[in-house]
Formats: structure tokens, sequence, C-alpha cells
């Protein structure tokens, strides 16, 4: 899910960005509850990208201390509905103290087994391409990959995303018609949904429409 929209959300109910974000936390636990009741696998949400570090110092000082208070605040909720936490990106980019908590959490929760929870932080497609192409280029340099043995599964294993399902449905809300650099390769068959609803009024409804709208779709990833 591309959650975009928390900062329309705000201006519309006069409130400062950040609030938005909040309200933005809100939505991730009614989407993540709706994500186990509806059976899916594998959730992943992109909560910063390697482009919003350029937002206001403020901004981002304010979204990585909410990040790191859900990640606290919902370990138990996480242990207890079996999620197992994951991240994509640039972890090394995030401050100490939310690598901390976030590491922490990925080690308590990793052997749970009902959905797995995939937050995208720090990330952008384009480095996760080109960390994968320097991964490769070493191993080739030492001798360890030949050039002409890499496949497209080679590639994939050098993703962020090695051992993760490609995803089936890209939800994107608050109506704009773009991908932002997300999962450039993983979603090349993955069905598109778009809703004008902003992310923080995105609920469980919303949710279960999208899925019908993916179930509605007819499916052949190149075929007739
Ligand atoms: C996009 O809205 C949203 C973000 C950049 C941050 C997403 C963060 C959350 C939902 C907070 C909690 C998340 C987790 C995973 C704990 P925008 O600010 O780009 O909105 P705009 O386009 O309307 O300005």
């Amino acid at each position: 899910i591309i959650m975009d929209g928390n900062g329309r959300w705000a201006k519309k109910h006069h409130l400062p960005r950040l609030s938005g974000h909040e309200a933005g936390r809100k939505s991730v636990k009614r989407v993540v509850q709706a994500a186990i009741d509806h059976g899916v696998r594998y959730l992943t949400l992109y909560a910063f990208s390697v482009e919003n570090w350029q937002r206001p110092r403020e901004e981002v000082q304010g979204l990585m201390g909410l990040l790191r208070g859900v990640i606290r605040e919902e370990l138990s909720e996480m242990s207890k509905e079996g999620i197992r936490l994951r991240t994509i990106g640039r972890r090394q980019d995030l401050p100490e103290a939310v690598r901390e908590e976030l590491e922490s959490a990925i080690e308590k929760t990793k052997g749970h087994t009902k959905l797995d929870l995939i937050l995208a932080l720090s990330y952008g497609s384009r480095v996760e391409i080109t960390e994968a192409m320097q991964g490769m280029a070493r191993e080739v340099k030492a001798g360890k990959l030949d050039p002409d043995q890499i496949r497209e599964e080679t590639v994939a294993e050098h993703l962020y995303t090695h051992g993760i399902p490609d995803p089936d449905l890209l939800i994107r809300t608050s109506g704009e018609m773009r991908i932002s650099n997300f999962m450039l390769w993983q979603i090349s068959y993955a069905e598109i949904v778009v809703t004008p609803v902003l992310w923080p009024d995105f609920g469980e409804e919303d949710f279960a429409k999208a899925l019908a709208d993916y179930a509605a779709r007819d499916r052949r990833f190149g075929g007739i």
C-alpha cells in the first residue's frame, strides 16, 4: 500500500501535518487487522521513502518519533496476533533509536507466521535495484557469480524483498496515479487499485473493496 494523503487530510481539518501522520497511524492499525481478517499473508506499507528525507526537519523527526512509538507500543499486540515485522529499505539511514526498536521487534516476532508486516522505510526502488547490481557485480568480481548465469531469480534474490513473494495487489490512496519509486521490479504483474480516499480516512471497508476489485480482475500475466 502506498499510504498517501496524510498531509492533505491534516490541511482539510486545519491541523498540522504531523496530526495527519498520527491519524494515519490509526489507519495502519485498522488495515493490519483487516488484512489478518481477510487472510492476507504479506502486507507491505510504504511508510517512508528515500525521497522523504528531504521534507522539513520537524516533519522527518516527527515521523521517526511516531514510528518508534508505534513499534514499541504495538509489539505485544503484534506478538498476540502472530505478526512478523520486517522492513525493506536502507535501515542504516534511520536514527539509531528507531533502528534499535525495529531490530528488537524484528527479532522478537521472527517466528510468527500469520501475517508478514513489511514496512518500507528509507525505501526507494531505484536504490534497491542499484544496490542489488552492486552486490552482483561484487560476486562476479570475486568469481562467485557467472554473468551468463544471472537470471531474473538471481536479481530477485539480491533485492531487499528476497524471500518475499511479489505483491498481487498494489493499493494507492488519495488518488494520485503514480508509483513513486515503489517496488518497481516486484509490481510487474500486480493489479493496481487507486482510491480517492485519503489514508487517514481509509478503513476496513475500503480495504475490503480494494480486495473485491482485485478479485474481479482477469489476470493473464501476459498470456491470453
Ligand atoms: C504520505 O502522506 C504519508 C507518509 C509520507 C508517511 C506515512 C506514515 C504513517 C501513515 C505513519 C505511521 C506509519 C507506520 C507504518 C507506523 P503525505 O504526507 O505525502 O500526504 P500529502 O501528499 O497529502 O501531503
